[in-house]
């Protein structure tokens, strides 16, 4: 089964409206060629999400929210439901970002929730993964324990249509990103993981990807775990010659 690669920027809460139309522009001028091998996804602040809906077109780099509410509940001041990533082009959401979980306390019962809503309004998920900073379980327990959590009652044909994305909490924001064999043993335990509770068919559709301090100088080492689908990028997500070089790198590694 051939899985088309994803390459994914996370812009968290940097890029004006102006920046972010700057950076689509320059990142086709960089990576046009590349469009149609690689998904392309984009998780701009909910402030450049209309603004670069208009300013896309079909083939194109697709979108994403950062996060949503836990809730369809319209009184809630200040937060974004699923419905509303949905009106403005969003194909896709970042769910259980640890930033997320810091700030907003969210847990794996939280994220499921948000998982199941999102789903409900025809989102799909991007849903991290990763083992916390002090966790005393080996990499694979803790994959499996939290798998299980923020997956609970979801069907193979839902998480077949996700993307997950393996992040150890303490490879965010670094110079490097985690060991490339560390990364390669926590795709295959995911994997591993879908193909237990899962089936084979979807462990072998799912797309996985790697986040947490990626930068055109560590990808290639990254990426040549064969489990590897792709990779999500937080700082260097914001250069769009860094972000394409990133796009290119994943073509390449894939052999497309
Ligand atoms: P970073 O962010 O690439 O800047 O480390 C990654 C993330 O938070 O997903």
């Amino acid at each position: 089964m051939t899985r088309t690669p994803i390459a994914l920027a996370n812009w968290k809460m940097a890029m004006t409206v102006t920046e972010s139309l700057a950076f689509i522009r320059d990142l086709r001028a960089a990576a046009a060629d590349l469009l149609h091998l690689v998904e392309v996804i984009i998780c701009p602040p909910f402030t450049a999400l209309w603004p670069l809906n208009q300013a896309l077109g079909p083939g194109d780099v697709q979108l994403g929210g950062q996060n949503m509410a836990a809730t369809s509940d319209a009184a809630q001041t200040g937060a974004i439901s699923a419905a509303l990533l949905h009106d403005v082009g969003c194909h896709w959401v970042l769910l259980g970002h640890a930033e997320v979980r810091q700030a907003q306390g969210d847990d794996d019962e939280t994220v499921n929730r948000k998982v199941q809503l999102a789903l409900e309004v025809g989102l799909a998920p991007i849903l991290l993964v990763g083992e916390g900073r002090d966790e005393a379980e080996t990499q694979q327990t803790a994959l499996a324990r939290r798998l299980a959590q923020l997956l609970a009652g979801c069907t193979p044909e839902q998480v077949a249509r996700m993307v997950l994305v393996y992040e150890p909490e303490g490879a965010i924001g670094l110079a490097a990103p985690a060991e490339p064999a560390h990364v390669a043993a926590g795709v295959a335990a995911i994997r591993a993981w879908l193909r237990e509770h899962m089936g084979d068919e979807v462990a072998a559709a799912t797309r996985i990807i790697y986040g947490g301090s990626v930068a055109p100088e560590h990808a290639n080492a990254l990426l040549a775990s064969p489990d590897l689908d792709g990779l999500g990028v937080g700082r260097k997500g914001r250069e769009a010659a860094a972000f394409a070089q990133i796009v290119r790198q994943i073509a390449v590694a894939k052999g497309l």
